[in-house]
């Protein structure tokens, strides 16, 4: 496939969100045309695209919604779609899947259509190593590794990407599946684990760990993501699916303590709380497709988790503001489990 040309407008669906406003920042660093569609869920934040406001275009509407999404189609004729939009947090939905399944399920569908039928040269689907489901050992591969979601949200990603795969084989739709690790970085919701660390701990308070904090994860710094999905974009294969991952991966509770001593607070603060029902114990995910395009992560975890400690001592009234919304959440997710157990 020849090389992408810079003048090609791209929509970026959940533009607003963590991952999608720093490919939103790359996009317009490397000069392409930007248009941008979110719906500004609680973890959506127009603050995460001062630096690509106004040269690339917002539009505030639900996936969800076919005419308006229709209508912004017939706007902005975008050349490619990168679809990111997508409720995202496990916890969320074993409390109630019903959101999960109407956007991660419906408005992909939605956004496969109207992407047809406005005849885009391509539409990549970011899903997530989360369909995998987990295991002990080994790497999942994009073509070997079965599909076998263990939550809600795992279970609504694979649904979407087997609507996208449905069409690329049954209409010829010239779309790619990506499916990134556990990223963290600058402007993250303070519900997923570093982030949630990082403010806890600046605030005293007790910071929770499910289970006994076994769980392993492979983090993958957001910039990097960002630059393999536009590598991907630019390079990639119609029909292929990429995974992206850094390759380094660690216990959950070797996370927490690390961010605990990077702020020089002390491990006492941890709580162990009850585990998240079906909880994967470990994803990890081979990357030698991607590197063949010529992408590999930059960014080593130790790096990426003191840029991220200090933007968010730089950023903490953002971080406060977004933990005053969460305190009804984290009475409802998080239990804590009777034990004596400490580090
Ligand atoms: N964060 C991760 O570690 C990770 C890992 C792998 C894959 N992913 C995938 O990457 C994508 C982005 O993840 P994220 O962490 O940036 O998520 P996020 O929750 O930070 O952002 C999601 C964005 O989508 C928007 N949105 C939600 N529902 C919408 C709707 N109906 N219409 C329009 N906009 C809507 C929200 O307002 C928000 O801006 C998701 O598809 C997610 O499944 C995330």
């Amino acid at each position: 496939m020849p090389p992408l040309k810079r003048k090609e407008k791209i929509l970026v669906t959940g533009g607003a969100g963590f991952i999608g406003s720093a490919y939103c920042r790359l996009l317009v660093q490397k000069g392409y045309r930007v248009c941008i569609v979110d719906r500004l869920t609680y973890a959506g934040d127009r603050g995460r695209l001062k630096e690509v406001l106004p040269q690339a275009g917002f539009h505030r509407a639900d996936i969800c919604q076919a005419e308006r999404m229709r209508t912004i189609f017939k706007k902005e004729r975008p050349d490619i779609v990168v679809h990111f939009a997508a409720e995202t947090h496990v916890d969320r939905s074993i409390l109630d899947a019903r959101p999960f399944i109407q956007t991660n399920v419906v408005g992909t569908q939605l956004m496969v259509q109207l992407s047809m039928d406005s005849g885009v040269k391509r539409f990549l689907h970011i899903s997530t190593d989360e369909v995998y489901g987990d295991h002990r050992q080994g790497h999942f591969k994009e073509f070997e590794s079965p599909l076998q979601p263990n939550n809600p949200y795992a279970a609504t990603k694979a649904g979407a990407e087997l609507l996208v795969r449905a069409a690329i084989r049954t209409f010829s739709f010239p779309a790619i599946i990506i499916r990134p690790s556990n990223n963290y970085g600058p402007w993250q919701y303070p519900e997923k684990l570093i982030p949630v660390v990082i403010l806890k701990a600046l605030s005293d308070e007790r910071v929770p760990v499910y289970g006994k904090g076994e769980q392993v994860r492979e983090w993958l710094y957001v910039e990097d993501c960002a630059r393999a999905i536009e590598c991907v974009m630019s390079k990639g294969c119609v029909g292929e699916i990429y995974n992206i991952g850094s390759g380094f991966e660690q216990p959950n509770i070797k996370t927490v303590k690390m961010i605990l001593a990077c702020l020089n607070k002390p491990e006492r603060l941890i709580q162990y709380v009850k585990d998240r029902p079906g909880h994967d114990f470990r994803y990890s995910v081979d990357i030698a497709r991607i590197k063949k395009l010529g992408w590999q992560p930059q960014v080593p975890f130790e790096e990426g988790l003191e840029l991220t400690v200090d933007w968010c001592l730089d950023h903490q009234g953002w971080l406060l503001r977004k933990a005053r919304s969460l305190k009804d959440h984290w009475s409802k997710v998080y239990k804590v489990q009777k034990t004596k157990e400490r580090v």
